[in-house]
């Protein structure tokens, strides 16, 4: 059961193991554990989906950046649903070689090739009456998909070299760190597959769309990594807060985990200052270029300067200025539409400081 939880705000969940402010044991589901942090609108929808499909057997597609907690919420589901004292089996389809994944997820009856003297089973039989985790499922070759499909649709598989049918009871939950309208373009997703998941696709945001729940997540890592390494109680700096606010985090959650991480062990009194993060990081928040803008331009425009001179500052990276900015790179490429067609580049650095709207060249963004 949650450690501590309730429907209006989700803060911390935790599953199978003890929540780091509890001592008291908690009976693990063989050895599954999940801390699920959160206290942002989107998280709290996420939290209440999972509540919602736990209970089912339907099929979930998990889909967002990486490291933005894609496994956490596959073993959420499971730990939350009657099939939690059950096996969970996570098969990561990116780290098995494509020409031995349907070994992996089918097993083979013995002598099935050369190299397979006596029978195994695959996860697929691991998994029974419990749940399959295909972790990026888009990593698994066209015709393994469509085995899968059929498994899914006839609830039965056979081993490789096998006739027998076999039957399995087996919930499956997917993920992918690519979106699935460009998956699906790419063949990367099989469409018929897809629709087994299509009724239900968690899409977690990434870390800088929700950068209101860094202190949550900071507070959180630091009690984990201050107990790990034995450590006194730290907080952060508001500079260094700050900071972390400040950032993109192109890896998401793993990253912050990471940085809290260097951060307790580098840090040997109890506040973490600037100096114990990384360059990256700490960068963000040294005063960099700025923007000028001159009293009574209308709020579209300046909008618009801002957007181009930060587009500009990182090069054209649509998903840098997307992060900077606090949007997703679908709101920016709507906002460039927006600006016009007569747009074709970004601000060249002669029309940096101090800023004109009025004499800028029109120029179009391109990539
Ligand atoms: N909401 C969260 N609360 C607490 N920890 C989290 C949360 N989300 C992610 N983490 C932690 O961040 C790290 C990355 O999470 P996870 O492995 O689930 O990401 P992922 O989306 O599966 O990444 P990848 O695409 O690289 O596989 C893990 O250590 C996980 O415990
Ligand atoms: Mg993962």
């Amino acid at each position: 059961m949650p450690n501590r939880t309730t429907s209006s705000s989700l803060d911390y969940i935790s599953l199978g193991m003890p929540a780091p402010e509890q001592r008291q044991a908690i009976n693990s589901s063989r050895n599954l554990h999940v801390n699920f942090i959160g206290n942002s609108r989107a998280m709290r929808e996420i939290s209440s989906t999972v509540e919602l499909v736990a209970v089912s057997d339907a099929g979930v597609l998990i889909t967002g950046e990486s490291g933005t907690g894609k496994d956490v919420v596959a073993r959420l589901i499971h730990l939350k649903s009657p099939r939690a004292d059950l096996p969970f089996i996570a098969l990561n389809c990116a780290a098995v070689p494509r020409e031995i994944l349907e070994n992996e997820l089918f097993g083979h009856e013995t002598g099935a090739f050369s190299s397979a003297p006596a029978r195994k089973s695959g996860y697929l039989e691991m998994a029974n009456h419990g749940t399959l985790f295909l972790d990026e499922l888009t990593e698994m070759d066209n015709e393994t998909q469509a085995k899968l499909l059929r498994v899914i649709e006839t609830k039965s598989f056979r081993r490789l070299g096998g006739k027998e049918e076999i039957s399995v009871d087996v919930r499956i939950l997917a993920s992918t760190s690519l979106r699935v309208t460009e998956a699906l373009q790419s063949g990367e997703l099989r469409r018929d597959l897809s629709y087994r998941f299509s009724a239900i696709e968690i899409t977690l945001p990434p870390l800088r769309e929700r950068i209101e729940e860094i202190p949550l997540l900071v507070d959180y890592f630091l009690l984990l990594f201050t107990r790990k390494y034995k450590r006194p109680p730290k907080s952060f700096s508001a500079p260094a807060m700050k900071a972390l606010m400040n950032y993109a985090w192109p890896g998401n959650i793993r990253e912050l985990k990471n940085v809290v991480e260097r951060a307790v062990l580098q840090c040997t009194d109890g506040i973490v200052g600037i100096e114990h993060l990384p360059m990256e990081i700490s960068k963000a928040n040294s005063p960099g270029p700025h923007i000028t803008i001159p009293m009574g331009t209308a709020l579209s425009l300046a909008e618009k300067e801002i957007i181009l001179q930060t587009l500009h500052s990182v090069e054209n990276n649509k998903s840098k200025a997307a992060g900077i900015l606090g949007l997703s790179r679908k709101a920016l490429y709507n906002k460039l539409h927006k600006f016009g067609n007569g747009i074709t580049e970004v601000p060249d650095s002669s029309s940096l400081l101090p800023v004109s709207l009025l004499q800028r060249n029109k120029g179009t963004i391109t990539s």
